[in-house]
């Protein structure tokens, strides 16, 4: 589990919620889907119980458990190329922001081919005030509004938002989160 061992368990099986509301909503075909970052499988697993009848899961890390209906990737998503139109929904949670940034567009770009057509991508990046910036050692990126416009500006925005928060530290303290929550859909 190395260095997401904490993480997996404040999230535990529990679903992302942005995905879970959009996956309300999506009245699309539900055959194959991308989970990219797919870290504990939780959202994997989740799109399986929806009705996707598979899942392909790239992480950088070794798979943590085999699950029926799961291709496994072992491979950084800079360096992954999913095949286009082929994908009915794609998603990345909490992933990207620790992609450097010069590969998010191209990632984004790759994400969006590989959709079939009406086909969603949801995902979310960083925002330019999360305290994380200011933390070199987690390596995270973060995005003004004008850098994630000018990142979409070639795709079809189904849902765009921004969400400020505070989250607990180890420390018992509290730090500013800030966050994009980003659909995209192939038209
Ligand atoms: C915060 S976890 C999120 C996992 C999962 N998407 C979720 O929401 O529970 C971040 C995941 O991204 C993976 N990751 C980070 N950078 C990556 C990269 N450049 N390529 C592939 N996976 C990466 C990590 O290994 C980890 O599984």
């Amino acid at each position: 589990m190395g260095e997401w061992t904490k993480y997996y368990q404040a999230v535990g099986e529990t679903p992302n919620q942005q995905v879970v509301r959009a996956l309300q909503k999506y009245t699309g075909a539900r055959r194959a889907a991308l989970d990219l970052g797919a870290g504990n499988l939780r959202d994997a697993k989740f799109l399986l119980k929806s009705g996707f009848k598979s899942v392909t899961a790239v992480d950088k890390e070794p798979q943590l458990e085999q699950v029926p209906g799961v291709e496994f990737i072992q491979r950084p998503l800079e360096n992954y190329m999913p095949m286009p139109n082929t994908f009915d929904v794609g998603i990345s949670c909490n992933t990207l922001f620790f992609v450097p940034r010069d590969d998010t567009p191209k990632i984004l770009t790759r994400s969006y081919n590989a959709l079939t057509e009406g086909g969603i991508f949801i995902c979310n990046l960083l925002g330019s005030e999360d305290s994380w910036l200011t933390r070199p050692e987690i390596g995270a990126v973060g995005y003004t509004e004008e850098e994630v416009r000018a990142m979409l500006a070639n795709f079809s925005i189904e849902d765009l938002s921004y969400a400020t928060g505070h989250r607990p530290t180890s420390a018992g303290k509290s730090a500013a989160w800030a966050m994009w929550r980003i659909i995209i859909r192939k038209e």
